[in-house]
């Protein structure tokens, strides 16, 4: 079983992520950063293709849905799962999603998850670092480092991918 891992990130918490879920995933495990270059991916090669990206003022990040919307027809013809990276758990995940994805690919993907967060404030300059804690504050409620990735949805994501992986029906 073949599994192709795509994320992009900005800080590096994404990324962390993804390496979480590689490390659980079980089969031949293929990651591929989104950058600068177009990558040349064989998508259809792949039994599970997972889609990763942070949030950004509302959107998940311009290079992942570029990606989405150029290959929207190949990723509905493959098994497919979705997580976000943000600092506000998203109550309602699936509208934040349709925000960025077209609505085709968002109904097919299988699993769709929000893994928490976290804010690298070691990235940030002191102007960014101090309005990102004030926005932080307002609009999450939390204090900004109380924001962290969670292990156990981290978990849960890589368990349903491996059951349908393992041809489980997930309904
Ligand atoms: C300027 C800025 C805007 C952000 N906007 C959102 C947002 O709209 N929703 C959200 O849930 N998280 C938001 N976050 C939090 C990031 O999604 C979070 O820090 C994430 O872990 C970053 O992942 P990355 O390191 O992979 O880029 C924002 C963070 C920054 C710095």
């Amino acid at each position: 079983m073949k599994t192709l891992i795509v994320y992009t990130s900005k800080s590096g918490v994404t990324k962390d992520v993804a390496s979480l879920i590689e490390n659980t995933l079980s089969g031949s495990i293929s990651v591929v950063a989104l950058g600068g270059q177009s990558k040349d991916i064989d998508l259809l090669s792949f039994d599970l293709i997972i889609l990763g990206s942070p949030m950004y003022m509302g959107y998940l990040r311009k290079a992942m849905r570029r990606f989405v919307f150029e290959n929207q027809e190949v990723l509905l013809r493959r098994p497919l799962a979705l997580f976000v990276v943000g600092a506000h758990h998203q109550v309602n995940l699936d509208k934040y999603l349709r925000m960025s994805y077209p609505n085709t690919v968002v109904e097919h993907a299988c699993i769709k998850s929000h893994l928490g967060g976290e804010f690298r404030f070691d990235e940030m300059g002191l102007f960014k670092r101090m309005l990102v804690r004030k926005i932080a504050k307002e609009k999450a409620n939390a204090c900004p480092g109380e924001v962290k990735i969670e292990q156990e949805a981290i978990a849960t994501f890589s368990e349903e991918a491996n059951k349908l992986l393992a041809g489980v029906n997930l309904e």
